[in-house]
């Protein structure tokens, strides 16, 4: 009896090559654009302290109550696997000294995350995101140029549909006098509410405020608005964020009941959000965070960060049938024919591979129609076909593939030739 076959874990995938090329598409585009101001690379372990996203992400949030992968280690240790990105740069920036570093410091991941959420399309246990963090800037100028950032990669990519959400959530010395506010409000209202935002609203009513509930967004269209209610440094901070991004055109919409899901948050909060994938809308987002090093046990720095969810655009690229640019997968293609060839064209290969072209070969292959079929499907711009008659006289002949145009040419001299046929 045959034996039983494994699958992938419910809510993860395998990344074919076909979606590969998406991935890696979005990841450079990203990734380009980091580089181009001024940010490093940084890769933190994929698991950590539990108590980390605790204290970090915060114990009342969605991602701490439900949906972190939290297991014991052999030694009893409390480990989690990564559910986003934030908490464990801070955690970095202070263990690996980077507040001696020059201020602020930039820098961008791009790496999976795991979150125990019920899958369904656009949302999956381990996931994808590039995100940035700039640590150690209060500059309402970063806000701006992050924000531009998450922005114009969607933007170049040629997504359509897609907003930009932008709101201001306050921070300590303004949050709290809100929060009563809201609290009182809700209460007067306790009867509409929602099951679970009945249950988040004594610990986190903010949250209220963006639950996707129809009783609680129309109960939530006469709540006291948060920006109406902002310290002056906070008010003043947000005026010069929409300044800005208005002067840079950048077409955002302000957003007074965008509040994030995640604890750490002060002043600037954006999203980018889809209109199609239903509920999973949010194709990626970020905001200030400048309370998060005091917490973690540094001393107070202000900092900012988003994070894209790379699973969440390829499937929007798919769906609005956006082309990636061609890419060829080899640029030249070695034919052999027969034991002899099959050596000289094995050399061929490696030492055109070896000098930078990007080659493959027909090596376990016998025809020479079928060979030369596979160099045309692979967008091959050359071959190069080794029959018994030029394994016997040490040649080659180099076939164009777009004209059909053939010339012999000495195997010794078919490197050389190729490399500057393809440079013209
Ligand atoms: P987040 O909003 O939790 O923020 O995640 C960012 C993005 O990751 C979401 O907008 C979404 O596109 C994607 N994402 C989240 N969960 C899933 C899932 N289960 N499946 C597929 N995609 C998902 C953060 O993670 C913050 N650390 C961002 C940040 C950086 N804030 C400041 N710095």
């Amino acid at each position: 009896m045959a034996k039983k076959t494994f699958q992938t874990v419910r809510g993860t995938r395998d990344l074919l090559p076909k979606d590969n090329k998406y991935f890696d598409f979005i990841f450079d585009q990203y990734v380009s654009e980091a580089k181009n101001a001024g940010f490093s690379k940084i890769e933190t372990p994929m698991f950590e302290d539990t108590n980390l996203f605790v204290r970090g992400v915060g114990r009342e949030t969605d991602i701490v109550e439900k949906e972190m992968y939290t297991f014991k280690d052999k030694s009893g240790n409390s480990i989690t696997l990564r559910p986003e990105g934030t908490a464990p740069i801070v955690r970095a920036y202070l263990e690996d000294g980077m507040q001696a570093w020059p201020q602020p410091v930039s820098l961008y991941y791009s790496s999976p995350m795991f979150r125990y959420d019920r899958p369904q399309a656009g949302r999956y246990r381990e996931f994808y995101q590039f995100g940035v963090e700039v640590i150690g800037s209060m500059s309402p100028l970063i806000d701006v140029s992050l924000i531009s950032m998450s922005w114009r990669v969607l933007e170049k990519i040629g997504l359509k549909d897609i907003t930009l959400q932008v709101n201001s959530i306050g921070c300590p010395s303004c949050r709290p006098k809100y929060r009563r506010m809201l609290s009182a409000y809700i209460t007067d209202n306790a009867k509409k509410l929602c099951k679970n935002c009945l249950k988040r609203s004594k610990t986190n009513p903010l949250r209220v405020l963006d639950c996707k509930e129809k009783v609680c967004r129309l109960l939530m269209e006469d709540a006291p608005i948060l920006i109406n209610n902002l310290c002056t440094e906070c008010h003043n901070h947000f005026k010069e964020v929409l300044e800005w991004l208005d002067d840079l055109e950048i077409p955002y919409e302000l957003n007074t009941k965008l509040v994030r899901g995640l604890d750490y948050y002060t002043k600037t909060v954006f999203e980018i959000w889809t209109k199609s994938q239903g509920a999973q809308n949010s194709l990626g987002g970020g905001g200030r965070y400048d309370e998060l090093v005091e917490t973690m046990g540094g001393k107070a720095t202000p900092a900012i960060g988003f994070a894209m969810g790379i699973d969440r655009i390829v499937e929007l690229m798919k769906e609005q049938e956006i082309q990636l640019p061609e890419e060829r997968l080899a640029e030249v293609y070695v034919v052999q024919l027969g034991d002899e060839a099959k050596k000289k064209g094995f050399k061929l290969l490696n030492e055109l591979q070896k000098s930078g072209i990007r080659t493959q070969g027909g090596l376990d292959k016998d025809g020479i129609s079928e060979q030369l079929k596979i160099a045309s499907n692979l967008g091959a711009v050359y071959s190069v076909i080794i029959g018994q008659k030029e394994a016997m006289s040490g040649t080659a002949i180099i076939k164009e593939m777009s004209s059909g145009n053939q010339e012999v040419v000495a195997i010794e001299k078919v490197v050389k030739e190729l490399i500057k046929r393809l440079k013209d």
